[in-house]
C-alpha cells in the first residue's frame, strides 16, 4: 500500500484568486503547491484587455510569497464586444494564454459575458486561426432548463454548433460536472480538452442539502448525480490526456455564502492536491496522478512540466487545521466535505 507518492509539481489550470486583500489573503495556499496556474478573468471589473490583465499579473506576483516561483497565466474575459483585432495583438505580446467564456449571467460577476455565441463568431474565428484556446463555463442561462441539466444542454445548444463551425478551435471544457459531458469530450477527436476540479470528484448534489442545506457545497456548475460523479472520476483516473486538474478554488467571504442568495464558489486550494490523491487512492490509481496534476495540462497549454516536485503522504489520523482564512475583518472556509482528509503535502 502506497503511504507516500512524489510527483511533478503540479499545476492548476483553473483558478479564481479576486483582487485586493483577498487576493493576498488566498495566494499562497496555491502558491505552495502549484506551479503555475490559470488565473480567471471575472473580477468585479473584468480584465478584457491586455493592459488590464498585464497590471492584475503584477498585482499577484507582488503579494506572493517571497520563497514561490509560482507563475499565474493570465486570461481574457470574452464579451460581445472582444475585438478579434486586439486579440491579434495581445496573443502576440502573449497576455493572454486562453480566453474564457463566461454565459452572461451563468455565474459570479459574469454580468458582461456573452449573451448569444454568435456575437463572438469573429473572436472565435481570429483564435482558431491563432491557436488561442477557449475556455469554456459550459452551462446555459435559459431560466426554463432545470439547474442540473444546464451542462447537457449547452453542449447541445452552444457547443456542438462552435465545434461545427470552428473545427480548429481549442476549447477547454471546464468544471466538467455530468456523465454528458464527459462523454462528449469522449466522442471528440481533437481539439477538445476538459478541467475536472477536486469537489466535482468528491460532492454529488445530496451534499447540499446534507444536515440541511449547506452553501458551502455550492458551486456553479453544480454537483450532480452518483452517476455522474462515476463518470467523472472515471475520466480523472482514466490516463486519457484530454483530462486534467483545474481547481476552480473559488473565494467568497462567509458573509457571502451564509445568506440567502449564497454565493457559488468553493474555496479548496489548501486542501486540493490532498483531495485528488485521496480520490486517486481510493480509486487504485495513484500511477495516473501525476499525469492528471502535473503533465496533461502543462502539454496541453504549451508548457514544459515544472522542474520541481512535491511529495504527498497518507496519514493515519485525518489531516486537522484551522479550516478557515482570515481576510481582513472577514473569514473564507476551505472546502471541507463530509469525506475526512488523510493524503497531506509534506514536501
Ligand atoms: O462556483 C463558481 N464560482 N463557479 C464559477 O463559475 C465562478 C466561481 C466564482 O468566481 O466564484
Ligand atoms: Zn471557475
Amino acid at each position: 500500500m502506497n503511504t507516500e507518492i512524489t510527483i511533478i509539481r503540479p499545476d492548476d489550470w483553473h483558478l479564481h484568486l479576486r483582487d485586493g486583500e483577498m487576493l493576498a489573503a488566498v495566494l499562497p495556499s496555491s502558491a505552495k503547491i502549484y506551479g503555475r496556474a490559470i488565473i480567471m478573468p471575472n473580477l468585479v471589473t473584468p480584465i478584457t484587455t491586455a493592459e488590464q490583465a498585464e497590471e492584475y499579473r503584477k498585482r499577484i506576483i507582488a503579494v506572493r510569497p517571497e520563497e514561490s516561483h509560482f507563475e499565474p497565466l493570465m486570461t481574457c474575459y470574452l464579451t460581445d464586444s472582444t475585438s478579434a483585432d486586439e486579440l491579434h495583438t495581445a496573443f502576440a505580446v502573449q497576455a493572454f494564454h486562453a480566453v474564457k467564456l463566461f454565459p452572461a449571467g451563468a455565474t459570479t460577476n459574469s454580468d458582461n459575458g456573452v449573451t448569444d455565441i454568435k456575437k463572438v463568431y469573429p473572436v472565435l474565428e481570429a483564435m482558431q486561426e491563432i491557436g488561442l484556446p477557449l475556455s469554456v463555463h459550459g452551462e446555459v442561462v435559459d431560466p426554463e432548463v432545470d439547474v442540473f441539466d444546464r451542462e447537457a444542454v449547452f453542449i447541445e445548444r452552444v457547443l456542438e454548433p462552435v465545434r461545427k463551425r470552428f473545427p480548429e478551435l481549442k476549447i477547454v471544457f471546464e468544471h466538467l460536472t455530468s456523465k454528458d459531458g464527459v462523454d462528449y469530450v469522449l466522442e471528440q477527436d481533437k481539439n477538445m480538452v476538459a478541467t475536472i476540479t477536486p469537489h466535482h470528484l468528491l460532492l454529488t448534489r445530496n451534499d447540499l442539502f446534507k444536515g440541511g442545506m449547506n452553501p458551502y457545497m455550492y458551486c456553479l456548475p453544480v454537483a450532480k448525480t452518483f452517476e455522474d460523479r462515476e463518470a467523472v472520476r472515471k475520466a480523472a483516473v482514466s490516463g486519457d490526456e484530454r483530462f486534467f486538474l483545474g481547481t476552480d478554488s473559488a473565494p467568497h467571504p462567509a458573509r457571502a455564502k451564509e445568506k440567502a442568495g449564497a454565493a457559488a464558489g468553493i474555496f479548496n486550494a489548501p486542501t486540493s492536491i490532498g483531495y485528488v490523491t485521496q480520490v486517486f487512492d481510493e480509486l487504485n490509481a495513484l500511477d495516473k496522478l501525476e499525469g492528471f496534476t502535473s503533465i496533461y495540462g502543462a502539454r496541453f497549454y504549451g508548457f514544459s512540466t515544472n522542474g520541481s516536485t512535491i511529495t504527498l503522504a497518507k496519514q493515519e489520523e485525518a489531516v486537522e487545521m484551522d479550516w478557515q482564512i482570515k481576510v481582513g475583518a472577514d473569514i473564507v472556509k476551505i472546502f471541507k466535505p463530509d469525506t475526512p482528509l488523510f493524503w497531506d503535502m509534506v514536501d
